[in-house]
C-alpha cells in the first residue's frame, strides 16, 4: 500500500488541494529537472547533438511503459491536446452523413475539431447526453453504445468525464466501434497517470494526453499514441526531426521524403524541448514507480468512508464501478444553493472544482485525511443542516 507522498511535493501547508484534475503540483523532483536544463543552456556546448533525440526516445519510452504499449515509437509528444486531436482530424477517413459520437460537455479540445469537420464535410457530431435519473454512470454508457451506428467512423471521448468523473466502459465501446468499423479516440488528460489504461487492453486507434494535470508534468507538453491506422498519415506539420535520417546533422539538406518510425511524424516541431521534454519524463517515471492501480487504491481508501456519509447525508455521488478513485463529482440536491459552501472553501482556502450543482473533488497521494475532514466541514456548515 502507497503511503502519503507530500514530502515529494512543496504544497503550501496551509491550503487544502483537492483540485489536480485542475493542475497537479509540481513535484520536486520535477522542478528540480526544469532548474537544471535551464541553467544548462547558459552553456551550449553542454547540449549534444545526441540529446536532440535521447531527450525525446527517454519519453516516448516513459509513456510507453505507462500506456502498455509495445512499441515506443508509437508514441509522440505534443505540446497540447488541441494539436493531439488536429493530427487525428487531418487523417479521419469520414465524408457527408458520416458522424462522430462524443458525450455531451465534453472538453472544448476535444469538440472544437470535429465541429470544424462538420461545417467543412458535412459529417454529424452526434452528442450523447447522460440521463437525470439514478444509475447516471450506467444508463449514459448504454446510450453511447446505442448512438453508435453504420454511419459512425470515430467515438472521441475520455475514459472519464472531466466535469464530473463518470467513467466510459472502453471494452465495451470498442467492441461496438469494431462491429461498425469506427475509429476509437481517447482524450486521457483526466485518467492516464492516476487510472490504469492499458492500449494492449483497449486497443484505442489514438489516445491523446495534456502532461500538466494527471501526468504531473509541466504545461505545454503531452503526449500520444496513434496506433496502425495512422501509420501512413499526414502531419499537421513538416519539422526536420520528424524525417528519417535526421540524426545526420551534417546531412539535414539532403532533404528527405521519408519519415522516422512508427508515429514520430506527428511530434510537434522542437519535440526535444531542453527543459519540458525531461521535466515530463521525470514526472511520468516517477508515475510509473508509484503505479497508477497503487494510486486509485491510495485515493479509495483515503475517500470511501467519507463518500459514504455524504451519501447517507443526501448527496449524490456515482458508484464506484462507474467513476474513479481519483475524480468524482458530489451533487448537491436540488434545493440547496452552491454559494454557501463554495464561499466557505473559498475562505478556508480548501480548492475544488465547480460545475452545474456539482462539486468535482480531485485527490492524489498528497492527499491526508486531514484534507479530507477540511472537505467534509463544508458540507457540515450551517448552510445544509
Ligand atoms: C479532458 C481534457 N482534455 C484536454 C484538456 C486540455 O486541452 P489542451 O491541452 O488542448 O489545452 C483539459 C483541460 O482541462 C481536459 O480536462
Amino acid at each position: 500500500m502507497l503511503e502519503n507522498q507530500s514530502y515529494l511535493f512543496n504544497l503550501p501547508e496551509d491550503t487544502t488541494y483537492l483540485n489536480c484534475a485542475y493542475m497537479s503540483p509540481m513535484l520536486k523532483s520535477v522542478a528540480q529537472k526544469g532548474i537544471h536544463a535551464i541553467y544548462g543552456k547558459e552553456d551550449p556546448t553542454s547540449i549534444k547533438p545526441e540529446d536532440f533525440f535521447n531527450n525525446t526516445s527517454q519519453l516516448r519510452e516513459e509513456f510507453a511503459r505507462l500506456i502498455e504499449v509495445a512499441n515506443p515509437n508509437q508514441c509522440a509528444i505534443i505540446p497540447s491536446v488541441s494539436y493531439g486531436m488536429a493530427t487525428v482530424a487531418n487523417n479521419l477517413k469520414a465524408g457527408n452523413r458520416d458522424n462522430i459520437v462524443v458525450t455531451d460537455e465534453q472538453f472544448p479540445s476535444n469538440v472544437y475539431a470535429w465541429h470544424a469537420m462538420a461545417q467543412e464535410r458535412g459529417i454529424e457530431v452526434k452528442v450523447v447526453t447522460p440521463p437525470l435519473h439514478e444509475e447516471r454512470g450506467k444508463h449514459w454508457n448504454q446510450s453511447i453504445l446505442e448512438a453508435i451506428n453504420a454511419q459512425t467512423k470515430m467515438v472521441a471521448i475520455g475514459h472519464v468525464h472531466w466535469a464530473d468523473g463518470t467513467r466510459f466502459d472502453l471494452k465495451a465501446i470498442r467492441q461496438r466501434t469494431r462491429e461498425v468499423g469506427a475509429i476509437l479516440v481517447i482524450d486521457g488528460t483526466q485518467s492516464i497517470g492516476a487510472l490504469p489504461f492499458s492500449v494492449r487492453e483497449f486497443e484505442p486507434d489514438a489516445v491523446i494526453v495534456a502532461g500538466y494535470k494527471w501526468l504531473m508534468g509541466p504545461y505545454s507538453s503531452g503526449v500520444a499514441y496513434y496506433g496502425d491506422y495512422f501509420a501512413d498519415g499526414k502531419p499537421i506539420e513538416n519539422n526536420w526531426m520528424n524525417r528519417l535520417k535526421s540524426e545526420e546533422f551534417a546531412n539535414l539538406v539532403n532533404y528527405q521524403d521519408q519519415y522516422q518510425p512508427g508515429s514520430i511524424r506527428y511530434e510537434v516541431g522542437e519535440s526535444a524541448n531542453f527543459i519540458l521534454t525531461p521535466m515530463l519524463t521525470e514526472a511520468i517515471r516517477q508515475i510509473n514507480a508509484w503505479g497508477p492501480e497503487n494510486i486509485q487504491a491510495y485515493c479509495s481508501n483515503l475517500t470511501d468512508n467519507y463518500l459514504r456519509e455524504l451519501q447517507e447525508m443526501g448527496f449524490q455521488v456515482e458508484t464506484p464501478e462507474y467513476r474513479g478513485n481519483h475524480l468524482f463529482g458530489i451533487r448537491l440536491p436540488e434545493h440547496l444553493p452552491l454559494e454557501p459552501i463554495k464561499n466557505y472553501f473559498a475562505r478556508q482556502k480548501v480548492f475544488v472544482s465547480y460545475r452545474g450543482n456539482s462539486i468535482r473533488v480531485a485527490p492524489h497521494v498528497y492527499n491526508t485525511a486531514v484534507d479530507m475532514e477540511a472537505l467534509m466541514a463544508g458540507f457540515h456548515t450551517k448552510a445544509f443542516a
